[in-house]
């Protein structure tokens, strides 16, 4: 989603806002712009499409100064646009902005009867009209600390922005429901919506608060939460952030996938911590409340697309082992439906980003109702807001995500997941000593058998013909694997663009089951763990009506049914391991598929990383 980047520096201005536009490419976005300040006049360039389009602009006629601001959009009011694009420019400002601003119309309304003259379609825009308008009301004695303070309380809505003028060599920012935090080093100071966009620029990050608002200068920070300045705590730059390269894979989607089983074994190792014969001791370490907590009487798991698909696995696990009620929503209509949470509830936000807008809505909701009921987050951005504003934080340590497909957050979800079920398990007597061991032993085993998987990839690369002239695909799974079959459809649909559809097996027969032909292939996931018989009788139904079965199994060699298409193996696991495996095999097809197809893997059309708004 949208990126900022704003810089007072001593360096090269235009180099450090496209360096770190560069770095926020990841996120999605359909257009670019930056505007220096340079000599008390403000210089703007601005372009659709890819970055480089920009690049070459500024590469044509360079601008110069030592500050500004920077912009990656990702559309919402208004198509892909130059004049769409940011940074917007009125009358000696310039603002650059992630959010929405709900009360745009109003504003535009007003401003327009005022004499301004629009010239994008966009929200964003009315900030720098507004904030114009109150310089000159102010006059100089009031200043721009005063009208940016003015131009912010008339907006409703959720935004990060930062503005530069053309009579100051500072910025100024303002974060409410979108994220925001500065950077420092010895060359300047920098704000911007991605602690990626700061590695190589800043040693140190201050994750600014909702609410914040204030200026940075080359040397100084000051910020204010409801007309008081605070201070905030500047922290050395997280590690994860400063690398961020492909390391010889051809795309950030493949190397994620490589580092799945690197990730598992850092959760292990990090969570699990008895060692052989000892007792069992799993420890989150910034979720303490856990360690004490009793069994709640019902769970509520929020989360988005690929997150909400892991909680869905996860609920089968919670029944199951801790015989307690288990509720999973997305996002986007647990805020908006009323739940009724009552007391004595656990909520579980599932998060890569931590700066998902419903995610984070859904947890305000929750606390704001019941604020006794602990919120817990699994987030892979321990510094985000939803780590920040949960009553505890399991981290997912799997390192910067940047194919904009998740893969590694999405099996460190699982994997952290799995821990938390047999922490609580084992800690309120639900599960034995020696269970609890030994399907830790299995967790461990996973490291390996992923291993083995990825040594497939070239099997999965081969599947791709019978993707070729299809009108569609089809996912099918039942108990925990029905949430990979959700899952593997996403993978498929988000970056290869052909329609996908995950659906529990059983349900085949109440609709899908009229799509079915030759040009359907089925990806069928059979386990032995999971009602297998039921299982192979829908894909002999999908079978019998012509369809290419591609089937993802851990079933003995004999037992395989004829005539499927493809045979992918799966290492033999629990109830635990075997979707950490599955989702292997599902995320190289998809992959390979996209490849074949000639998409932009780590950008996929119209997608964005980070969803920060509605
Ligand atoms: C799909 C994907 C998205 C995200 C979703 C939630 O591959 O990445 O569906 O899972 O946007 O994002 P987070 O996990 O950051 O809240």
């Amino acid at each position: 989603m949208c990126g900022i980047i704003g810089a007072v520096t001593d360096e090269d201005a235009q180099k450090s806002l496209l360096d770190a536009l560069r770095r926020m490419e990841y996120r999605g976005y359909d257009s670019a712009g930056v505007c220096l300040r340079e000599q008390g006049r403000l210089h703007c360039r601005k372009e659709a499409g890819k970055l480089a389009n920009l690049e070459q602009s500024l590469d044509k006629k360079p601008l110069s100064g030592h500050a500004g601001i920077g912009h990656t959009r990702w559309a919402t009011h208004g198509g892909p646009s130059r004049e769409n694009a940011h940074p917007h420019l009125a009358d000696g400002v310039a603002v650059v902005h992630n959010g929405i601003i709900e009360n745009h119309e109003i504003l535009r309304q007003a401003l327009t009867a005022d004499g301004v003259a629009f010239r994008s379609e966009t929200d964003s825009e009315v900030i720098p009209w507004l904030l114009s308008a109150a310089l000159a009301a102010g006059g100089k004695s009031t200043g721009m600390d005063v009208a940016w303070q003015q131009t912010v309380d008339q907006l409703q809505g959720a935004y990060a922005m930062v503005a530069l003028t053309a009579a100051d060599d500072c910025l100024w920012f303002a974060r409410r429901g979108s994220p925001l935090l500065l950077g420092r080093s010895k060359h300047g100071i920098y704000a911007a919506s991605d602690a990626l966009a700061l590695a190589g620029l800043a040693d140190e990050v201050l994750y600014l608060e909702e609410g914040d608002i204030g200026r940075i200068s080359r040397s100084d920070a000051v910020i204010f939460q409801d007309g008081v300045q605070v201070q905030r705590d500047w922290q050395a730059i997280p590690l994860a952030e400063q690398a961020a390269g492909k390391d010889g894979f051809d795309h950030f989607m493949q190397k994620e996938i490589f580092e799945q089983p690197r990730v598992i074994a850092d959760i292990l190792s990090a969570y699990v911590k008895h060692g052989v014969g000892e007792r069992p001791d799993i420890v989150f370490p910034a979720a303490p409340l856990l360690d004490t907590a009793p069994l709640p009487n019902r769970i509520v798991m929020v989360a988005c697309g690929t997150s909400y698909h892991a909680a869905l696995t996860a609920r089968y696990w919670l029944e199951r082992y801790l015989q307690v009620s288990v509720e999973v929503d997305v996002a986007s209509e647990y805020r908006y439906r009323n739940p009724v949470i009552g007391p004595d509830t656990w909520l579980i936000t599932l998060s890569q980003s931590g700066e998902t807008a419903d995610t984070l809505e859904a947890l305000r909701l929750f606390k704001s109702n019941t604020p006794d009921n602990l919120a817990l987050t699994l987030c892979n951005v321990p510094e985000s807001s939803l780590a920040r504003e949960s009553d505890g934080t399991i981290a997912l340590l799997a390192g910067t995500e940047v194919g904009v497909a998740s893969t590694k957050a999405y099996t460190a979800q699982l994997a952290v997941l799995a821990l938390l079920v047999l922490k609580i398990a084992y800690q309120n007597g639900v599960m034995n000593e020696a269970d609890t061991k030994r399907h830790l032993t299995a967790m461990r085993q996973v490291v390996d058998g992923m291993h083995v998987l990825l040594s497939q990839a070239d099997r999965l690369q081969a599947l791709t013909p019978l993707f070729e002239d299809i009108h569609g695909a089809l996912f099918l799974g039942r108990g925990p694997c029905f949430p990979l079959a959700l899952e593997g459809a996403l993978k498929l649909k988000e970056i290869s663009y052909l329609h996908a559809e995950g659906y529990a097996a059983g349900e085949m027969k109440h609709g899908p089951i009229a799509l079915i032909d030759a040009k359907l292939p089925v990806v069928v996931l059979a386990a032995r763990k999971y009602h297998l018989q039921k299982v192979l009788s829908n894909l002999r139904e999908v079978q019998a009506r012509g369809a290419k079965v591609i089937l993802l199994t851990d079933m003995r060699d004999e037992d395989i049914p004829d005539n499927v298409n493809a045979v992918i193996r799966l290492p033999e696991g629990d109830s635990f391991t075997t979707p950490l495996f599955a989702a292997i095999p599902l995320q190289f097809l998809a992959y390979y598929v996209a490849r074949a197809r000639g998409t932009d893997v780590d950008q996929p059309r119209n997608l964005a990383k980070s969803v920060t708004v509605e």
